[in-house]
């Protein structure tokens, strides 16, 4: 049976305090047709419990990558930096040839937003428009994170947006593992700059770089990890929900249980 949702703040704690007319637009904006029954129940479940922590992330705090190259004149590990400040940070990125993927760029895409966001947003790597851009997320799917955050009272100017690899893999096809170990300290040095509180991994590949897991995403959403010991919530990647746009439901709920998450961080 089709349920009108419950919008109202004070009876749906998990819900948005935008004004019903402009929540209603950037729901229609995701796609998600609020007469269908997704909210009642989805706004139940995300004022359930949260499910218990399931996984701790593997990845260790590395600010820079240690190379076992050797060199005829040094033995001595290459110790590549990611430099300690933004503007070395924003250097090392720009200029980074770790793998072959600076070959293939227009440019490498650092990150964008806040820089002492709570709210720490990895995606998978830039596309077509962000290569020439030179900002994550600002093709068609980016314009849905953006409508997706807009759903829950936030504006891309109070995130900080970034992914796991800062270079367009060639063809858009998977990253490497090895592309996504070279571009971890990068990773890791934007992270320890920002110190978010939480963090939102979209997508199949971020989820599982980040937990160090083979799990499919369908299984890792929905639940709350840790990450460094910060909350880490994982959903679907906005390119899936724009070629699967049943599954903007479940985004939903995942978008729901983000937010309560953010104001138990607060
Ligand atoms: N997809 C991603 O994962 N990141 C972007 O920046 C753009 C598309």
């Amino acid at each position: 049976m089709s349920v009108e949702p419950d919008m109202n703040p004070a009876k749906n704690p998990g819900g948005c305090t935008l004004p019903e007319e402009l929540r209603r637009y950037y729901l229609d904006t995701m796609g998600i047709q609020l007469w269908e029954e997704i909210s009642r129940e989805a706004c139940e479940q995300t004022s359930e419990e949260v499910p218990e922590e399931v996984s701790e992330a593997m990845p260790t705090e590395r600010h820079g990558i240690t190379l076992t190259e050797t060199r005829a004149e040094n033995t001595e590990p290459v110790r590549l930096s990611t430099g300690e400040t933004w503007t070395e940070l924003e250097q090392a990125v720009r200029s980074c040839a770790l793998c072959s993927l600076h070959a293939s760029r227009t440019q490498s895409v650092l990150g964008a937003g806040n820089k002492s966001a709570d709210l720490f947003i990895i995606g998978e790597a830039p596309g077509s428009e962000e290569d020439l851009q030179g900002e994550p997320f600002v093709g068609s799917a980016g314009q849905l994170l953006t409508a997706m955050l807009k759903a829950i009272d936030l504006n891309r100017e109070d995130v900080y947006i970034t992914n796991i690899l800062k270079c367009r893999p060639t063809n858009d096809r998977d990253p490497e593992p090895s592309e996504i170990l070279s571009c971890n300290p990068y990773l890791q040095r934007q992270i320890s700059l920002i110190k978010p509180k939480v963090i939102f991994a979209v997508g199949r590949v971020a989820a599982q770089a980040l937990l160090n897991s083979t799990s499919s995403i369908s299984s890792m959403r929905g639940k709350l990890h840790r990450y460094q010991g910060m909350p880490l919530i994982a959903s679907y990647h906005p390119a899936y929900l724009l070629r699967k746009p049943s599954e903007k439901r479940k985004a939903w709920q995942d978008l729901l249980q983000l937010k309560k998450v953010m104001e138990e961080c607060q």
